[in-house]
């Protein structure tokens, strides 16, 4: 990690071919390195547009993409910017092209060039970090769904990269496998200091991330830590966003006159306020 895994938007516009309005536009924005940043936003709001532009698989119409101190714009970069900066996507069977999951994690290496020697022990790694190495030998269609998103993130992994960009990788999981995936992923930005692109529409996980980002209408409508912004609970109800369950319910009982403060988006939140409120005597600051 260093300061050039920075990425960088500046006055970004992007219209699909023949679309009567842009699905991006004035977009200007930061993510610094090893932050974990969500992206919020109601369906068509633009946020896929704003993953592949990162990517590098789409270019602006207008403005500047920089990833990892690299112009998308510049065509002999696309492939270190996607090294650099890996996409998972919502479907976890669309990512995986081969039939053995180590030939799976393996085929980014392959498209890189990476010798063979070397190929091995980062395959082995990356499998491990993400806790599929006892599965290295299986059949891909095996495997449960968050099972498939993490040799998904196991091949970005091998290509040693300084972002991850998912968009709605938890959508089609169920539970236990939206929270594998979602630790894996937090895993590899704390400890490895992976900056972290995470777009979804389930509002809990973007309680987690460091700063969330709002785009409504192609445009970035609210940005913040996620307390500032899921405080805002009319301003995003406006925005057709939810926010979290706690967020909500504080927000209810402040207006039958319950003095809680604002800020809360957790059980652990709401337990301490609530706990504070009715036996001040015992509680713990
Ligand atoms: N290939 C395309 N050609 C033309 N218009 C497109 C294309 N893909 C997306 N759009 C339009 O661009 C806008 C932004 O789409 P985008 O897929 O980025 O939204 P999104 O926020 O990811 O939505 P969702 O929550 O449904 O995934 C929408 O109006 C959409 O209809
Ligand atoms: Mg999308």
């Amino acid at each position: 990690m260093n300061g050039t895994d920075r990425i960088t938007l500046t006055d970004v516009t992007f219209r699909y071919d023949e679309a009567p309005e842009p699905a991006l536009s004035g977009i200007s924005a930061a993510v610094h390195p090893g932050e974990f940043v969500a992206v919020l936003g109601h369906n068509g709001s633009g946020k896929s547009t704003l993953a592949k532009l990162i990517n590098a698989l789409y270019l602006p119409t207008e403005g500047n993409v920089v990833v990892c101190g690299y112009d998308t714009r510049k065509e002999e970069l696309v492939w270190e910017i996607r090294r650099r900066a890996g996409m998972i996507f919502q479907n976890p069977d669309n990512q995986i092209v081969a039939t053995v999951v180590r030939e799976d994690v393996a085929f980014g290496l392959e498209n890189l060039g990476v010798p063979t020697d070397e190929m091995i022990p980062r395959i082995e790694s990356a499998l491990s970090t993400v806790r599929m190495n006892r599965f290295e030998n299986s059949a891909p269609h095996t495997l449960s769904g968050g099972q498939k998103q993490r040799v998904a993130i196991a091949g970005i992994l091998a290509m040693e990269p300084s972002v991850i960009i998912a968009d709605e990788a938890t959508a089609m999981l169920d539970p236990s496998g939206r929270k594998e995936v979602l630790e894996t992923v937090r895993m590899l930005n704390r400890q490895k200091g992976i900056t972290v692109v995470w777009i979804t529409h389930f509002m809990e996980e973007a309680a987690l991330a460091d700063r969330v980002l709002v785009i409504t209408g192609g445009k970035i409508q609210a940005e913040g830590a996620p307390r500032e912004v899921f405080d805002r609970v009319e301003e995003m109800r406006k925005m057709h966003l939810d926010v979290p369950h706690m967020t909500a319910l504080a927000d209810q009982l402040r207006s039958e006159g319950m003095p809680l403060p604002s800020g809360i988006m957790t059980v652990d939140d709401m337990v301490r306020e609530v706990s504070r409120l009715l036996c001040p005597s015992k509680s713990v600051t």
